[in-house]
Formats: C-alpha cells, sequence, structure tokens
C-alpha cells in the first residue's frame, strides 16, 4: 500500500514537474516573442503609439522618440493630444466615433514636436479586440507635402509663362502694325496741334503695352542648347547696354569679380534677369549714386550647392518694409505710370528655372539706404567646403575697393 502510495506521489511529482517545465518554456517563448515585437517596433521608423481611452500614452516606440523628439520617460502617461498639441482634420468627436464604429481611422493630423515645430503626420489608429486601447501608427510626411507644394507652385509659373508667351506672341504683331500707324498719324500733315496731343499720350501708353509684351516674350522664348556663362562678360554687357542711362542719372558704377566660374544656361534669359535689376537699380537712383555689381563663388547650404552670387546694389531710395513681400508678384509695381510691375516676377521665374534663389533686403543707415539684390545660381561641380569663404554684407560690398 506504501509502495502504492509512494509510487502515485512520484507520478504526480514527476507530472507538475514537467507542467512547470513546460510552463517555463511558454514563458520563455512569449518573453523572447514579446521583446521581438518591441524590437521590431523600435525598428520601424514610425512613431507607433499606444493609448487608452482617455487619451494616456502606455507604449511609446523609438520611432516616436525620433518623430516628436520626446522620449519614452517623457510621453509615457501623457495625454496624447494634449501632449502633442493634436490638430485633426475634421471634429476630434467624429475621429473618435468613426475610431468606435469602425475601428479604424486613416488621416491627416497636424501635431508639435517638443522644439516647437509643427508637422504634418500620415495618421492610422486601431482600436483593439477589448475596446480599451488605440494603437496609433504616425508618419511624418512635413516634408513630402512641402515638396509637393512647391512642385505645384512652379508647374503652375511654367504653365503661366507659357499661356503669357502665347499672348504676348500673338499681340505682337497688330501692336507693330499700330505702333507705325501711330507714328504716321502723329507726322500727318492735315494733323492739327489738339488732335497731335492726343496722338502723343495715345502712343506713350502704346509703349507701355509694348514693354510688356516685349517683358513677356523674352521670358519665353526659349534658346536651342543651353551653354557656359561668364558672368562677368554677361553683366558687362548688360552695363553697357545701360550705359547712357547710367551716365544721364549720374551713377557711378562699381564692380567686383571674384568669380569666373561658369553658369549653365541660356545667354538670353540671364541678360534679362540683370537687365532687370540694373535697370530697378537705376531708377531707384534718380538724384544719382553708386551702382554695384559683384560676382562670386558661394555655396547654398541649404541644398549643398556650389554656385555664383551676383549682387546688384544700389544706393537709391530703398524698398518699403511693407512691400518687401509683394516685390516678386506679378503687376505689383510702385512706379504708377512707369512700371509695369513684371520685371522681378520674371527674373524670378528664369532664377527658379536654374534651381537658383533670388533675394533682396534694404539696409538703412545714417549715410542714407544700400538696397541689394542677390542671385545665387548653381553652377560649377564638386562642393568643395575648403574654398568657402563666407565674408560679405551689402555694405561691405559697397566699401570694397572697386576692382575696375
Ligand atoms: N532697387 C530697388 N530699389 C527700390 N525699390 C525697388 C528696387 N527694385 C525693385 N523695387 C520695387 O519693386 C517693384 C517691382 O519691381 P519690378 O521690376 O517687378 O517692376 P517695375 O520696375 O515697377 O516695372 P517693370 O515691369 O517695368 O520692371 C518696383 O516698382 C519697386 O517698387
Ligand atoms: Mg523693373
Amino acid at each position: 500500500m506504501a509502495n502504492t502510495e509512494t509510487r502515485k506521489i512520484d507520478r504526480l511529482n514527476t507530472e507538475s514537474d514537467r507542467r512547470v517545465e513546460e510552463r517555463a518554456d511558454e514563458l520563455t517563448r512569449s518573453e523572447t516573442q514579446f521583446k521581438m515585437r518591441a524590437r521590431l517596433l523600435d525598428i520601424a521608423s514610425e512613431a507607433i503609439i499606444v493609448r487608452d481611452m482617455n487619451g494616456l500614452i502606455s507604449f511609446w516606440n523609438a520611432g516616436a522618440e525620433k518623430t516628436y523628439g520626446w522620449t519614452r520617460e517623457d510621453a509615457i502617461g501623457r495625454n496624447i493630444h494634449q501632449f502633442l498639441q493634436t490638430t485633426f482634420p475634421v471634429p476630434h468627436e467624429q475621429v473618435e466615433k468613426e475610431l468606435g464604429e469602425k475601428r479604424f481611422w486613416h488621416g491627416r493630423l497636424t501635431q508639435s514636436k517638443r522644439n516647437g515645430e509643427r508637422i504634418i503626420l500620415d495618421c492610422r489608429k486601431t482600436m483593439n479586440d477589448e475596446n480599451d486601447a488605440v494603437l496609433e501608427v504616425n508618419r511624418d510626411i512635413t516634408t513630402v507635402i512641402k515638396a509637393e507644394e512647391m512642385l505645384r507652385a512652379s508647374e503652375k509659373l511654367a504653365a503661366m509663362g507659357r499661356v503669357a508667351g502665347i499672348i504676348a506672341h500673338e499681340i505682337n504683331n497688330p501692336l507693330a502694325a499700330i505702333t507705325n500707324i501711330f507714328y504716321l498719324l502723329r507726322n500727318h500733315p492735315l494733323l492739327s496741334d489738339e488732335p497731335r496731343a492726343l496722338v502723343e499720350r495715345a502712343e506713350q501708353e502704346l509703349d507701355r503695352v509694348s514693354h510688356i509684351t516685349r517683358q513677356t516674350l523674352s521670358f519665353y522664348r526659349e534658346s536651342k542648347q543651353p551653354i557656359m556663362i561668364f558672368m562677368p562678360e554677361l553683366l558687362d554687357d548688360v552695363l553697357e547696354l545701360q550705359q547712357r542711362l547710367l551716365r544721364e542719372s549720374k551713377i557711378t558704377v562699381r564692380r567686383i569679380y571674384q568669380s569666373t566660374a561658369p553658369v549653365t544656361g541660356y545667354p538670353s534669359e540671364l541678360r534679362q534677369v540683370f537687365m532687370n535689376l540694373v535697370g530697378n537699380a537705376i531708377q531707384a537712383m534718380a538724384e544719382g549714386g553708386t551702382l554695384g555689381v559683384f560676382v562670386r563663388e558661394s555655396t547654398d547650404w541649404t541644398k549643398n550647392q556650389r554656385g555664383t552670387i551676383v549682387s546688384v546694389i544700389d544706393t537709391g531710395m530703398g524698398i518699403q518694409p511693407e512691400d518687401a513681400q509683394r516685390l516678386f508678384q506679378p503687376f505689383f509695381s510702385t512706379k504708377s505710370t512707369k512700371g509695369t510691375g513684371l520685371g522681378l516676377w520674371i527674373s524670378q521665374g528664369i532664377v527658379q528655372k536654374y534651381d537658383g534663389r533670388i533675394t533682396c533686403r534694404t539696409i538703412r543707415g545714417k549715410g542714407g539706404n544700400v538696397t541689394c539684390f542677390r542671385v545665387f545660381l548653381p553652377g560649377i561641380g564638386a562642393l568643395d567646403r575648403a574654398h568657402h569663404v563666407e565674408n560679405d554684407t551689402a555694405s561691405h560690398e559697397l566699401n570694397a575697393p572697386a576692382a575696375h
């Protein structure tokens, strides 16, 4: 009997040992699986967040740390939408309602990073089976959205340029005929003084129309092949063309050409840009002054691109702060009947086509204003940080000794 009892106990012991082993195995397996899952969630570049129905965060992966700049310790236990200052595309209640009904929601949110920067996120929310937690997978798409917006804007500009070019071309021929007719009319022997004065006024207005079509056409006109352009040569051409006006307006010209690196492109287009900038500078210095034209190599650090900077600087009336935002808009002009307001818009369109940038600023000082229009054109190949010298301000450039 004692033997039977002992055997029974032994069997039970073995059985319970086996069960304990099995359970331990199971636990190790599930712990390994859990760790693996957590590691997988950390590898994901998306922000993966789990929060309860009160919005309190219980899980925050490495992707979330990277996306928002907040660590796991910062985030756990916080209310997700207050913490990240979420803005929903539709009312928040609607999002929660949809989540409750369909157990899933997909949309775009705007949230804040730790440094205050607002970012746009592609967000997927899934409710768990127990209805007590929500898994959120968020991807930062801010740069994609910005790039799309820029592309749309440049496509719009290109399309506008094409339409404007076609219209200008169509208008140009009848315009030339009308100009000739007015010329004949003005000199007609039967015309008395009063109608002659009216004809002259009409001719002046016609001049303005011609100016608009010329500007628009030159924007659209394309040469066959891009070529190497040496900015000093091109700028000398422009200054030569403007020489009469410069002399008449008593403007001294300073040129400093520190770079001969070429830019690849169409000379007619770039000539157009600098004719506009020099033209504006001359118009801004009705009482005379100094025009600076400087060329140097530089780097656009936002794109890590080496290129050429041309600065056109004047000591004229300056740009009013309230106008600064609008200078590059089409038809913005402060010159009443003398300007069409297309010059800078066209110039910016051309420069953007070269993947370049045009910026301007006026520095107001005791000695007067200095206005600088700066054009960056990417040109030379590899980036060479060693030779990069960032050493100028508009006033520094004007005070520098002239090379010519
Ligand atoms: N160097 C400058 N100094 C002061 N204001 C300037 C200068 N360059 C441009 N502006 C301002 O920017 C406006 C827009 O210039 P933009 O060249 O586009 O047109 P515009 O010169 O008026 O006409 P146009 O189409 O004949 O060039 C000007 O009317 C002027 O107010
Ligand atoms: Mg102009």
